[in-house]
């Protein structure tokens, strides 16, 4: 069994959630409420070794009168620093790593920080294994904050249920994408969404969006 996962990111019009020099500012102040919002009602927001080591976040939930979830680093090579806000402010964060690094992990780490060791996997660790394992510690449901790598390696190994993304009235031309990876060609395969809400944001300007992943998750496409 693998928990429920929804993926929610801030994006430019051109499908970009940073620019090429990391920037990644996006959401009015609307926004980041509802992104708190989502973080008080899932048991765990997960984020990638980048969007650690670029933004420094500290995935709690402030905006809002709320549970903070767990926090979960997904970081195959521990480039993560383990000052890092996530490790050392509460509350606690559950580090999941290859499995040779888990010895190097626990001394690195403050005290804690809970280490999970998983095989290898397409983009660093098995996600699918991690998921199985942060299961059975008890995670029902995660919140997925990027960044693009880690959104298209769940994306595109069918682990992903729900897509929620925030459309903001900007364009960077180049940059990080929403889902940043190989890519599929479109025409046999490609992610099948069902658009479930709209809403323009209350500052008028920027549109949120929500869709389901449709069944089967990734879509062979039918010959005609
Ligand atoms: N606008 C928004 O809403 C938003 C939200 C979040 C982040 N961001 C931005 O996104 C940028 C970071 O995105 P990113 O795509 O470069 O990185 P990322 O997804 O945050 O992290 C990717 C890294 O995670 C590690 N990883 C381990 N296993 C993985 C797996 N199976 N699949 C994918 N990654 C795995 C890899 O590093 P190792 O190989 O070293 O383990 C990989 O390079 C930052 O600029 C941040 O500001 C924007």
């Amino acid at each position: 069994m693998i928990p429920r996962v929804t993926i929610f990111s801030t994006m430019t019009v051109d499908g970009r959630i940073a620019s090429k020099t990391g920037y990644s500012k996006l959401s009015c102040p609307h926004d980041l409420e509802r992104l708190h919002k989502l973080r008080a009602t899932h048991d765990a927001v997960m984020v990638g070794a980048n969007t650690v080591v670029i933004d420094d976040p500290r995935l709690t939930v402030r905006l809002v009168p709320g549970k903070n979830p767990t926090r979960i680093v997904i970081d195959s090579a521990l480039r993560t620093s383990p000052s890092s806000n996530v490790y050392r402010t509460p509350p606690p964060t559950i580090l999941v790593t290859l499995r040779e690094n888990l010895d190097r992990a626990a001394t690195e780490y403050p005290k804690g920080v809970n280490v999970i060791g998983v095989p290898a996997g397409p983009g660093g660790v098995d996600l699918r294994a991690a998921l199985e394992q942060l299961w059975r510690q008890g995670i029902r449901s995660i919140l997925v904050e990027g960044g693009g790598r880690l959104n298209w390696s769940l994306i595109s190994q069918g682990l992903v249920d729900t897509v929620k993304v925030t459309v903001s009235p900007t364009i960077f031309g180049a940059g990080t994408s929403f889902f940043h990876g190989e890519g599929f060609d479109g025409e046999s395969q490609r992610v099948k969404l069902r658009l479930e809400e709209v809403v323009l944001c209350r500052c008028g300007q920027e549109v949120h969006l929500s869709y389901k992943v449709v069944e089967p998750r990734i879509l062979p496409i039918q010959a005609e």
